[in-house]
């Protein structure tokens, strides 16, 4: 019995010290103390013994019992300790790793030019309106001092969707409606900036662009105004060597009216393919405003007058990021976009 003991204990220390997972030792439990253990059976037996033997082999049992468990809660210790080991290094993260890179956006072009804009002007007292892209013929045309029959109608190729309602064609009629609302106050001292719509696509045109149109009403407005005023802009925005030059022109809703250009900066006047060799870039429209447009929406043109000035937003932006395809700002080709994320 005794031998058979040392036997079972050899056996069992060994079996325990090979297990590698907590299944087997389960099994060992199993094989050892479950209904049919080893250690189990053996115990049972115990009665067979001659009551001299019985408490000398009772107390081996009892010995070899205690240390297989102990072995056994060991071991599985052991094992459970390893696993949870394993787990931390798995889970472990390297902060020196590269991430994955996010994509971020970037602020489109126009977008950013607009807010260029708008910020040199705000800088200047004028505030900014906003106005609806379907409008009234009213609004974009007669307000403006372009009744039905007008010839001038066609300096602008206009969408329709009815014979009273367009796509705007300028960003004009906010001032109309900005006038309207304001019955005559003074100072009027705004820029409307948004999408406006005409039938024209080439190089150079789209049939969707933005602008930024500014108007100032109050007593004592002169042309000399609309003058300092653009040459302050064009200054702020392309450098303070910039100058500009002013054509005569004709616009139905300003007299007189004038075409603005600026010193073409990149030859230095010295004449190159994007000034056609003039020196000069034009980039705005601009004028006095007509007493026609003034009285048609309450103000006395006696008492006050007005200027106003055009600007079309991809133009300024063509010139002062080298985009030589209008069509490039509506393309959304990220490749083109994501360049001027720092500038
Ligand atoms: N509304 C004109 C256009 O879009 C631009 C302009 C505005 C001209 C104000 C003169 C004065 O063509």
């Amino acid at each position: 019995m005794k031998t058979k003991l040392d036997e079972l204990s050899l056996e069992a220390k060994k079996a325990i010290l090979q297990a590698e997972s907590l299944a087997e030792l389960n099994e060992l439990r199993v094989k050892y103390f479950g209904k049919k253990g080893l250690i189990t059976e053996i115990s049972k037996k115990m009665n067979t013994l001659s009551p001299v033997d019985r408490p000398i082999i009772g107390m081996m049992v009892n010995s070899v019992r205690e240390s297989i468990k102990d072995q056994l809660n060991e071991k599985s210790k052991e094992i459970e300790q390893g696993i949870l080991k394993e787990q931390l290094a798995k889970e472990t993260i390297d902060v020196t790793l590269p991430g994955n890179p996010a994509p971020i956006g970037s602020v489109h072009p126009l977008s950013k030019v607009t807010q260029e804009l708008e910020d040199i002007f705000i800088g200047m007292g004028y505030s900014v309106e906003e106005g609806p892209e379907i409008e009234r013929d009213y609004y974009n045309f007669e307000a403006l001092n372009l009744p039905k029959d007008h010839p001038a109608r066609d300096m602008q190729d206009t969408f329709y969707i009815t014979e009273e309602i367009l796509l705007r064609s300028h960003t004009s009629p906010v001032q109309i409606r900005t006038m309207e609302r304001m019955k005559g106050q003074v100072p009027v001292k705004i820029i409307c900036p948004g999408k406006v719509y005409r039938r024209d696509d080439d190089v150079t045109h789209s049939h969707l662009f933005t602008q930024i149109e500014g108007l100032v009403i109050d007593r004592h407005i002169r042309m000399s105004d609309l003058k300092g005023t653009l040459l302050q802009f064009v200054q702020k925005m392309f450098g303070t060597q910039t100058q500009i030059r002013l054509r005569p022109s004709y616009f139905p809703f300003t007299e007189p009216s004038a075409e603005v250009d600026i010193s073409c900066m990149f030859c230095g006047q010295a004449g190159c393919r994007i000034c056609k060799n003039s020196g000069w870039i034009e980039v705005l429209g601009s004028g006095m405003v007509h007493p026609n447009v003034l009285e048609m929406s309450g103000y006395d043109s006696t008492q006050y007058s007005g200027f106003a000035f055009g600007i079309g937003v991809e133009r300024i932006a063509m010139l002062k990021y080298g985009v030589n395809d209008i069509r490039n700002f509506y393309t959304n080709d990220l490749r083109l976009l994501t360049q001027f994320n720092h500038i």
